[in-house]
């Protein structure tokens, strides 16, 4: 142990075997479990990817009906989490309360505590979780308007049921439109997983302490809040905002991006691992072009995105870097063409992650993973004598 290596940011460090997702950023490759992620986001639906992150196996129809029954009969909320979504200020961001009332979890289900649980009690903590999220997601959207919660309805499809709850009144329905269900199943498939992220790594790490599934996600969601991971859904929005604001000029803002003595960069473009482009950004990019064209929107912002990709992708500043539209830069105006508020992006990106951070956490688990510990290189003063406070 007298050796150590430094390798800031773990950019060739890696830090488990994995048989969840293959990545190749070079070639642009996403798998999850080997099925190419353009084949699952055309062909199959959340819920049925998120089986197969998690059970390694694409589900037949009688595993996939148990599955999404076994979620349905968890998606209330205990009572008493409304008493603690009560006590956040209507301007807290929906991020901070998802965080919180996961980590609270805990306290709702203390056996989730227990390290040794058996298969089948790890597994209601998996279905307890998936069930729960879009819940307590959409009363976190909910407090920071103001107005009362929806309850689920379990005759609805997982998505189609988030909607309602974000969307419904008490004094309205919320009719299901295919096309934002479709658009809200692909979005949350490409976000599903991407191996050994921050987000998923600090899961990873958190569980790795035996903590519970509960608490490794919560911390694994204040981790994706960060503005360089899943926050960058908002700012790459803000950012396209801010320029129309400003006359609409992006080449203002590429020069901005290229100027080194200028923090600004260009939201959603650049990924530590996709060094030619972003298998996820492709699809989405389609994506948002039929959506936008099925619900009859015009957005402007979209237009300032064209132009910004294609400004980048011919400037050597970029090009030379390396640099291309990730996956969340048009994932955002889809969210926007839904109804989805600015504010909500991550939880939603939180809420397709979901089942990635869960089936990492089981296979640490399964493969009886060490305590994550990372070593470090001291850089501090050697040896010194206390000195007294008046002598200071
Ligand atoms: N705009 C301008 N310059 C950039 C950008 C950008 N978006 N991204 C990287 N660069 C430059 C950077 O300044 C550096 O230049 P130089 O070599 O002259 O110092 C070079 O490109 C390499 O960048 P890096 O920061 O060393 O690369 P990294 O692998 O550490 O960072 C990244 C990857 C995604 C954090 C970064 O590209 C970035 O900050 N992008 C904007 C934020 C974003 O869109 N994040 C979402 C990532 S995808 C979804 C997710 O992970 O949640």
């Amino acid at each position: 142990s007298g050796y150590i290596t430094l390798d800031s940011g773990y950019k060739n460090t890696g830090a488990t075997k994995s048989a969840i997702t293959f990545l190749d950023g070079e070639q642009g490759i996403l798998h999850y479990r080997g099925y190419p992620i353009e084949q699952l986001a055309e062909k199959s639906n959340f819920i049925e990817v998120a089986y197969l992150l998690i059970y390694g196996a694409l589900p037949t129809a009688q595993e996939l009906e148990d599955f999404s029954g076994k979620i349905k009969m968890h998606t209330l909320v205990n009572e008493d989490m409304r008493k603690i979504l009560d006590g956040f200020p209507s301007t807290a961001h929906p991020m901070g309360i998802l965080s919180a009332l996961i980590s609270s979890l805990t306290a709702f289900y203390p056996e989730s505590l227990n390290p040794n649980q058996t298969k089948e009690e790890v597994d209601l903590s998996i279905i307890r979780l998936m069930a729960k999220m879009p819940t307590i997601a959409a009363w976190s959207y909910k407090n920071s308007v103001g107005h009362p919660v929806n309850y689920p309805k379990n005759k609805l499809d997982y998505c189609s049921n988030f909607l309602h709850m974000m969307f419904a009144f008490p004094t309205e329905d919320y009719e299901i439109n295919p096309v934002v269900v479709d658009a809200l199943n692909k979005l949350l498939i490409l976000h599903a997983d991407h191996e050994q992220n921050c987000s998923t790594s600090t899961v990873r790490l958190v569980g790795s302490a035996n903590a519970s599934l509960y608490s490794s996600v919560s911390a694994g969601i204040s981790a994706l809040w960060g503005p360089l991971h899943g926050g960058a859904n908002q700012a790459v929005i803000e950012m396209l905002e801010a320029i129309k604001a400003d006359g609409g000029d992006s080449k203002k803002y590429i020069a901005k991006a290229k100027d080194k003595d200028d923090p600004f960069r260009l939201m959603g473009f650049g990924h530590r691992v996709y060094k030619n482009f972003d298998p996820r950004a492709r699809i989405i990019k389609k994506a948002a072009d039929e959506v936008l064209s099925a619900l009859g929107i015009n957005d402007p912002i979209l237009t300032i995105a064209m132009e910004l990709e294609e400004a980048a992708l011919n400037d050597p500043y970029f090009v030379e870097r390396k640099l291309y539209p990730n996956v969340d830069f048009y994932s955002g105006i889809i969210y926007r063409a839904l109804g989805i508020p600015t504010d909500m992006f991550t939880v939603m990106f939180a809420l397709g992650r979901l089942p990635g951070w869960i089936a990492q956490w089981k296979e640490m688990r399964e493969q009886k993973e060490p305590i994550g510990r990372p070593r470090q290189i001291y850089t501090g003063e050697t040896e010194r004598n206390y000195v007294d406070i008046e002598k200071r």
